[in-house]
This record gives C-alpha cells, structure tokens and sequence, in this order.
C-alpha cells in the first residue's frame, strides 16, 4: 500500500514537470498575435453602442453545439444584434427569458437549397458547425464540415450577408495528408473564393470545455492541455468562453484586410479583452 503511495505521488510529480515543461516549450514558440486592426480593443464599449444602433441581424449555424451555445450566450449578453436566428437541424428549448426574441429556423442540410429564404437580409453569419470522423465517419464528417458549411455559406452570400465568421481549426490546412486539417483548410479557402465583404476565419486549438457529449479520447487531450493552460496560455489549447468572447468582440472591430485568420493566440487576446 506504502510502495503504491510512493509510485503514485512519484507518477503525479511526473506528470506536473512533464506539463511544466511542454507549457514552457510552448509558449517560447508561440507566435504574437498577427491581425491587425484599424480600431482597437479598448474602444469596445463604444463600438458596441455604435453597433447595437444599426440594427443589424444575424443568424448562427451550430448554437446547439458547445462553441454555438457560448456564442449565443455572449451575443446575447452583450446585446449588439436586433435579431438573431438560429439555422439548425432541431428546433432548441430554452428556459431563459433572454432567449425568447430568438428566431429559430429548422432545416433539411441535405436539401439546402430548398431552405435559401432562410438564408436571407442577415447582416452577419456565424458558423459553429461541425462534427467528428468517430461519429459520422469519414464521408459524414466531409459532409458536414465541408459541403454543410459551403452551402451554408454560399446561400448566406447570395441573400446578401456581407461579414462571415467561420469556426475552423488549428492546423486547418488543404494540403495537409490528415483529414480533419484538409477538410478545414479547403473550406475555408472556397469560402473566401465567394468573397464576403469580410470573412473572419478563426482557428482554436483544443477547445476546453466540459462537453455535454461523451469523448473519451478528446477528454484525456482535454485534460492535458487544460492542465498546461492552467500554468500558462499556449497556441494549442483555449478555453470556449475565450472563443466566443473572441468572435462577439471581433465582429465589432474593423480588421486592415478582408480576409483574418485568427490563430489560438489571437482569440486567446481578443477572448480577455472586455467592454469597459
Ligand atoms: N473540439 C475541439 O477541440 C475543436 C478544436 C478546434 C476546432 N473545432 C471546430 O470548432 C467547431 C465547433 O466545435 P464544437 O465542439 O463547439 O461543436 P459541437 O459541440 O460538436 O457542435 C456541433 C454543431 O454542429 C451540428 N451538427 C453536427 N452534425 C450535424 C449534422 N449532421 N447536421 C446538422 N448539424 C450538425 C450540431 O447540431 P446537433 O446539436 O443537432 O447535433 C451542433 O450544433 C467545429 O467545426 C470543430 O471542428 C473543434
């Protein structure tokens, strides 16, 4: 029992160098945020007062998700859009007062283009869409995260949405050899082929979150890099909120260049950057 203690506390003692390390590895190879900005993120307060008197709508793919949901939650707190419709495959329950001015619009995302009215006079589209290869296998999982989110997109575009905001993810590369990375990268270049206004692609890292849905492989990773963003904030891991506190304040600021891409460490900056 003595001998187990011992292996034990020896293993914990381990683990929290072995995590010390790779938090110390990771952030001395950390990019510094690469955006630009024409307004900056200490202006928020009175960009959000700007915003909220153009009476612009939006709608979200994915609010059921984990991302989805936190992004509703922060667009509804801070209150900037005068309507906002939810495109999903489910009508959702809400018990909130908050939520019940929302619009919420059920769709066949295998009959899109059947739905395009509903697609139609949104200022902004956000899309938190997405699925795993171990649920929906591998053709499933292009279905949704690729042709689901181009539709989506390509509908959003032709009725009149000038600012997109793409959920994609670390890594996301069409020349990658690894599905999940091809998948994310090709997507988001056919989408800045349609040529939004402005699109804003954002690449999280493991997104830390205590999932509703049960993933025990993604748990462990959950897990690890959760303990290493504990000690210090890297490019590999970010905690949901951040995400959508990124997106909501992002959507207010004005970016130099059509197209952003946003690394994990520029929704990690933009996620702590408050209305004052
Ligand atoms: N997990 C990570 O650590 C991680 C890291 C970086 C980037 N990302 C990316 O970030 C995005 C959001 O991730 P998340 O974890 O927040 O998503 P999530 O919790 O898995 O939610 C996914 C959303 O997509 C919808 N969806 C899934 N399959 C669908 C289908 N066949 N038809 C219609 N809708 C479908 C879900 O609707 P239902 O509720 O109806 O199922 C839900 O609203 C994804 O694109 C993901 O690849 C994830």
């Amino acid at each position: 029992m003595k001998l187990l203690g011992t292996s034990l506390g020896k293993a914990t003692w381990l683990l929290a160098v072995i995590i010390l390390i790779v938090a110390v590895v990771f952030n001395y190879f950390d990019d510094s945020p690469s955006v630009k900005y024409t307004s900056m993120a200490e202006d928020l307060k009175s960009l959000e007062e700007t915003f909220r008197h153009q009476n612009k709508s939006c709608f979200i793919l994915g609010a059921s998700g984990e991302t989805g949901r936190m992004l509703l939650q922060e667009l509804l707190e801070r209150n900037i859009f005068s309507k906002i419709t939810l495109i999903g495959r489910r009508q959702l329950t809400f018990e909130d007062k908050a939520y019940e001015n929302l619009v919420q619009e059920v769709v066949d995302f295998e009959k899109l283009d059947d739905y395009a009215a509903v697609f139609k006079g949104h200022d902004v589209g956000y899309c938190c869409l997405g699925t795993t290869r171990a649920k929906a296998g591998a053709d499933g999982f292009v279905r949704v995260d690729h042709d689901y989110v181009l539709k989506s997109a390509e509908l959003a575009k032709a009725g009149g949405c000038s600012q997109f905001h793409l959920e994609s993810s670390r890594g996301a590369d069409k020349t990658s050899n690894f599905l999940y990375l091809k998948v994310k990268g090709e997507v988001e270049a056919e989408i800045e082929a349609l040529g939004f206004d402005r699109l804003a692609i954002y690449r999280p890292g493991v997104l830390l979150v205590d999932r509703q849905e049960s993933r025990p492989g993604e748990w462990v990773i959950r897990k690890f890099f959760g303990a290493v963003s504990a000690v210090c904030s890297t490019s590999m891991a970010i905690p949901i909120q951040a995400v959508a506190k990124a997106i909501v304040s992002n959507t207010l600021l004005q970016p130099e260049q059509k197209t952003e891409i946003l690394e994990n460490k520029d929704i990690t900056s933009l996620g702590k950057s408050k209305a004052k």
